[in-house]
């Protein structure tokens, strides 16, 4: 494929004969069949959706494209979005794509710095506010309400029609559903996106049966799991750090309709998850998407039978948007050495440093 997803899955969007059919590559992105962390949990059949495959990095070019493909249609003339990093990431390209000014609003000194710097390479005006993102979205709310501006995070129903392509990919790719889709929950639009694809390919006659859905948000930013906004919402998985999810709602009826769980796995969980991925499967994802294999490895451990059912992990974004954490939280495995084959030899062959 690599047309993108609003040619792949016209028939599922809102593609009418005036949308623009653009695409950068998005979608279409791999679903790797894990080699040894599924064993250790006793999964024989893992799957990991590699969602940093994406033309940003992340799972919001998904979204991006359907949202950006809508706003030239009605002859939108600006984008703005609050973002924890890659919604801004992904939004700065896609406008510089659609010649369409972008204003990104981001919470001072909590992004990425790898998703910071593609906002703006991209040349998006990008906005710090002294706040978290959940001030900052009610900001980008207030705003696009009276200006004529196209508000582009997932409160734009684009947005979300673009994001449930995942789980049309997963379908299409095992020939029918998992039993258990495992998703990172911050402002909670992809786990509502994923479930209504997986509804809508079911009533399509592409599926017959529908996954459970489990959500899981880290502990200091949990608010679906506590049953009420957290104020001051803390982890390390800044994508998700998120105190009064928007699609909060949606989130739940997943949950509910598909028999499956909301719940919260800690920071270290969060680290160990991340460490496995990258040591174990070669899979370098960001903090935020190995919260789908820290919530997947609580659930074993809490004695869920993982034995003949077919699991997937969505791992959202990759690794390199937050190269920092990745060189402070793994041990130092770099060594000086002299420029000299016996001096390789002592550090690899005979011994290791
Ligand atoms: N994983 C990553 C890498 C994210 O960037 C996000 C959200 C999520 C998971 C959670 O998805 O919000 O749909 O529940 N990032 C947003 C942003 C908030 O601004 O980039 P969600």
């Amino acid at each position: 494929m690599g047309v993108g997803v609003l040619t792949a899955y016209a028939d599922f969007l809102p593609v009418t004969p005036d949308t623009p059919l653009i695409s950068m590559g998005e979608g279409d992105t791999p679903l790797v069949r894990s080699r040894r962390l599924g064993a250790t949990i006793g999964c024989d059949e893992l799957y990991f959706k590699l969602e940093g495959c994406n033309p940003t990095g992340s799972f919001k070019d998904r979204g991006m494209v359907v949202a950006m493909a809508k706003a030239l249609e009605e002859g939108s003339k600006a984008v703005m979005c609050a973002s924890t990093g890659n919604t801004s990431a992904s939004a700065a390209a896609y406008s510089a794509y659609c010649d369409l000014p972008s204003f990104v609003i981001i919470p001072k000194g909590e992004v990425a710095m790898g998703k910071l710097a593609q906002a703006m390479a991209y040349g998006a005006r990008i906005l710090m506010v002294n706040g978290n993102f959940d001030s900052a979205l009610n900001l980008a709310r207030d705003f696009t309400e009276s200006h004529p501006v196209t508000l582009v995070n997932s409160l734009n129903p684009h947005r979300l029609q673009g994001q449930k392509t995942a789980a049309f990919e997963i379908v299409d790719t095992l020939g029918g559903s998992p039993d258990y889709l495992f998703i990172p929950v911050g402002n909670a639009g992809n786990i509502t996106a994923y479930w209504k694809g997986f509804k809508e390919y079911q009533s399509a006659g592409r599926s017959e049966v529908l996954p459970a859905m489990m959500g899981f948000q880290a502990e200091g930013a949990a608010p679906i799991v506590r049953g009420a906004p957290v104020a001051n919402p803390q982890t390390i998985a800044s994508a998700i750090r998120i105190g009064n999810p928007a699609s909060w709602e949606g989130a739940i009826e997943a949950r509910d309709d598909s028999g499956g769980v909301i719940d919260m796995v800690s920071d270290d969980e969060i680290l160990d998850a991340y460490r496995l991925l990258a040591s174990k499967e070669g899979i370098f994802c960001e903090p935020a998407s190995a919260v789908s294999f820290a919530g997947l490895s609580k659930m074993h451990r809490n004695g869920l039978n993982l034995s003949g059912r077919r699991v997937v992990c969505v791992l959202t974004g990759t690794g390199l948007k937050d190269p920092d954490l990745a060189v402070r939280s793994v041990s130092n495995q770099a060594t000086e050495v002299e420029p000299s084959i016996e001096a390789i030899e002592a550090l690899t062959i005979s011994g290791r440093a």
